[in-house]
């Protein structure tokens, strides 16, 4: 079966970024794996879908004394590395299944066990019609059984607002750069429909009730570590690069400056870099 992702991104190129995203992640999200577990007794079926390098199933996969944890991604190199990743961790205690498959097809439960969790985290919005991905989601259900989503939230920061290179404030302008590129992103997709309501409202509107949202905070002060930094730079890089000239020349060449290894301005030098945003849960219940 082919399967590609709708949003023209070459997912398996930020292999690296998400896994050290799940590495930075992962004190903020062991707990709402926890939380998410809290209700489900015996051996449960958990479906990760869009599960990237599969950070979020290896709290999974901790939590439980067994079950199984399914990974669905459409980027096969990211699927191999979540199977490694959640493998690991599961031992002979979880059984681990990798799928690879697309949020936007409508028969996809006819590929998958009856779930008593689906977990999927920033990838309803990379298909174009996020409402009816949400449907499927739902489709995927037991009776009572939960939907989890993370979508939105507070944007990371990791920049202090003078670098002393360039102009001061440059992540704002990346961030703002960036959500031109995401609206530009979205009405890039083949079908793109609008959702003009909030996460909660959208659940709901999948037949899922007993709807709730929750924040997690990644916080990481400064200094920061080895990681950060080189988190901090891939970041920073990756952003520019995908904004292209939506961001003004002089604050590319900023970033190229700050991003160069070998120039005196490069980020992975710096002792006030951090990491400060919020991911933000929203979960609904099936009937
Ligand atoms: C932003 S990453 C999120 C990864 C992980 N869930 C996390 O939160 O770190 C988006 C993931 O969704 C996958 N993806 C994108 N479009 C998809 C689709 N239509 N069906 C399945 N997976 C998709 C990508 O390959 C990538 O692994």
């Amino acid at each position: 079966m082919s399967v590609h992702t709708h949003d023209d991104i070459d997912w398996a190129d930020r292999l690296a970024q998400l896994r050290m995203a799940d590495a930075l992640d992962a004190e903020a999200l062991a707990p709402v794996a926890r939380r998410l577990l809290s209700g489900s007794a015996g051996r449960p079926t958990v479906v990760d879908v869009g599960c990237g390098a599969g950070g979020m199933s290896v709290h999974f996969a901790r939590e439980l004394d067994g079950g199984t944890i399914v990974l669905l991604d459409a980027t096969p190199a990211l699927l191999a590395e979540a199977q490694r990743a959640v493998g690991a961790v599961a031992g002979e205690r979880v059984e681990v299944v990798g799928v690879h498959g697309d949020l936007a097809d409508p028969r996809l439960a006819d590929r998958l066990p009856a779930a008593d969790l689906v977990w999927a985290s920033g990838v309803v919005h990379h298909v174009g019609d996020q409402q009816a991905a949400l449907r499927t989601l739902a489709g995927l259900l037991r009776p009572g059984a939960v939907l989890a989503i993370s979508e939105g939230g507070l944007e990371m920061r990791c920049l202090p607002w003078d670098l002393g290179i360039g102009r001061p404030g440059l992540e704002q302008r990346l961030l703002a750069a960036r959500a031109e590129w995401f609206a530009g992103m979205r009405a890039g997709i083949a079908g793109s429909v609008a959702l003009p309501y909030g996460w909660p409202r959208a659940l709901r509107e999948a037949g899922l009730e007993d709807v709730e949202s929750f924040g997690a905070l990644i916080d990481h002060p400064m200094p920061g570590s080895d990681l950060l930094r080189e988190y901090v730079v891939h970041r920073v890089g990756w952003l520019a690069e995908s904004v292209g000239d939506r961001l003004d020349s002089d604050d590319r060449a900023t970033v190229a400056a700050l991003v160069d290894p070998d120039g005196p301005a490069f980020l992975g030098h710096r002792a006030d870099l951090y990491l400060f945003g919020a991911k933000a849960i929203h979960s609904g219940r099936s009937r």
